[in-house]
């Protein structure tokens, strides 16, 4: 007989490295006082020049010629310091505002940082205090980077490591919610970013239960022999080509003061790499980003952080099924019929429509919660990015229009947008299969639909289905939304559950 000797575990290659330790983080405070020492950036009215006070006769003529030419930024450099201008028009606040706001603050950052500055003021001539927050948000989320792997992370470190608010309505509270979101965010940007050298399920479930700890929800991750007691076939088939075990992590955040009887659900995509299994995918250009296919399963971690972090009463559950996709020995071939944990069976055509195999489950799962609403993240089709590219997430689901409407405003309010696309029946008539109750591949057109209407067969509650398959991931950084993980839906989820279930 002759005996293989296996590695038991992938990780072995990053041993030494246990949890990741998070990046600095950018703070954000509330301050009261005027700070003449830092670098700033001031906000005003385009009609209200005055109120600059501190400007000298010349520099108020100056700051007139610009405002006429609609310069969207005015800057003055004093000894070493930049300060700064933005005017705006009094109109009422929209999304767009609020987004160019995040934007230019992005854009002002480089120039901080090749400054030196480690401290930046905001001032806010203007008393609306969504614009200063604005600000804040867009320059602390820009100031994201994921250096972990490099020698000199020291000197690459961006050096703006203070955002000082300067606004009598931004309270000190204000301020750490922000502070907390933009954690959160990173935090799924950097399990993002993290590729599966280092993160493959188990590592997965190992810095849920960290977030958790540090947050203030509770976590468990069932293992391989648990996910196997329940059934999990979805998980397992996907798993069967890897050496790595899969996990199944229920995260769950319970106040006291919670105003929701029925739990809110939240469930990840947790497919640390996805190389289609054994309908490999070509590479380059399909393979190369798919670290990514754990987009979901991170964001869902980053919503339950800021949720627990800033005490929202609220109940809320997340569903991370993690596992890589690979073409290993046993790896489960097209043809193959497999058995979801409610008795369902399905012929994997195609091994690359992983997804949605590990969903089933966890759609499952959830109906022992009857929930609220049970809401799905998952970089789940190449279709989603053909239909509408990268600025926006196909959304389609069961849940009432009201509710499906107040997750779009959500979408639009943090500037995450989606796009709602039908369910009708025609697109689930394409997922029945000749040997088994479903298939796992739908005609060639609308493949996001039709993946959404194989998802809707194991939810029997109001659910909603995000695929965020184009604003997950990029290959170069547009403004606040660095290069690699977005961390896309974090704050979606939780502008969302804070408006309307809080
Ligand atoms: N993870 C991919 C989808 C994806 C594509 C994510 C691009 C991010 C960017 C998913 O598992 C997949 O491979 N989907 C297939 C499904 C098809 C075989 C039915 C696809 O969309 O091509
Ligand atoms: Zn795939
Ligand atoms: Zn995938």
């Amino acid at each position: 007989m002759i005996l293989v000797d296996r590695p038991k575990f992938r990780s072995a290659l990053t041993t030494f490295e246990q949890l990741i330790d998070q990046e600095r983080m950018t703070q954000i405070k509330a301050t009261k006082s005027t700070l003449l020492n830092f670098s700033s950036i001031t906000i005003f009215y385009n009609d209200e020049l005055a109120k600059l006070t501190e400007l000298d006769k010349q520099q108020l003529s100056f700051f007139k010629k610009e405002i006429e030419q609609e310069k969207d930024v005015i800057t003055l450099q004093e000894l070493g310091l930049y300060h700064y201008f933005i005017p705006v028009k009094k109109e009422s606040q929209n999304p767009e505002m609020l987004e160019k706001l995040r934007m230019k603050a992005a854009s002002l950052l480089s120039g901080l940082n090749t400054a030196k500055a480690g401290d930046v003021a905001i001032m806010n001539m203007t008393g609306e205090k969504e614009l200063s927050l604005a600000i804040a948000e867009g320059m602390a989320l820009a100031n994201y980077q994921f250096l972990k792997y490099f020698k000199d992370k020291k000197k690459r470190q961006n050096t703006l490591h203070t955002i000082h608010i300067s606004d009598k309505y931004v309270t000190a509270k204000d301020a750490e919610h922000l502070q907390n979101i933009i954690e959160a965010t990173s935090t799924a940007r950097t399990l993002i970013n993290e590729p599966v050298s280092f993160l493959n399920a188990v590592q997965f479930g190992k810095e849920m239960q960290k977030v958790g700890k540090e947050s203030g929800f509770s976590v468990k991750v069932l293992g391989k022999k648990e996910i196997e007691a329940k059934k999990m076939g979805g998980l397992l088939a996907v798993n069967a080509g890897s050496i790595d075990p899969p996990t199944f992590t229920v995260m769950e955040y319970k106040p006291e003061k919670a105003r929701n009887k029925k739990p809110i659900v939240l469930v990840g995509k947790g497919v640390v790499f996805d190389t289609g299994g054994l309908s490999l995918k070509p590479t380059p250009n399909s393979m190369d980003e798919m670290k990514c296919d754990m987009s979901g399963g991170a964001a869902v971690v980053g919503a339950m952080m800021a949720i627990a972090k800033n005490q929202l009463p609220v109940h809320v559950i997340g569903l991370v099924p993690a596992t890589d996709n690979r073409p290993g020995m046993n790896a489960v071939c097209p043809q193959d019929v497999i058995t979801i944990s409610d008795g369902t069976t399905v012929e994997v055509l195609n091994t690359d429509a992983e997804g949605r195999l590990i969903l089933a489950d966890a759609l499952v799962w959830a109906k022992q919660y009857k929930p609220e609403v049970c809401i799905d993240l998952a970089t789940l089709t190449g279709a989603a990015v053909r239909a509408i590219g990268t600025y926006a997430s196909a959304v389609m689901g069961t849940a009432e229009q009201k509710v499906m409407d107040q997750l779009a405003e959500s979408g639009m309010q943090v500037w995450e947008r989606t796009v709602q696309f039908p369910m009708w029946k025609d697109y689930g008539e394409e997922m029945k299969s000749d040997i088994a109750d479903l298939k796992n591949l739908g005609g060639s057109y609308a493949g996001q639909i039709s993946a959404a209407k194989f998802l809707e067969h194991f939810t029997d509650y109001p659910w909603i289905h995000i695929d965020i398959a184009g604003p997950a991931y990029s290959n170069s950084a547009c403004g606040y939304r660095t290069k690699g993980g977005s961390g896309v839906g974090v704050r979606m989820l939780y502008d969302f559950i804070q408006k309307n279930y809080c």
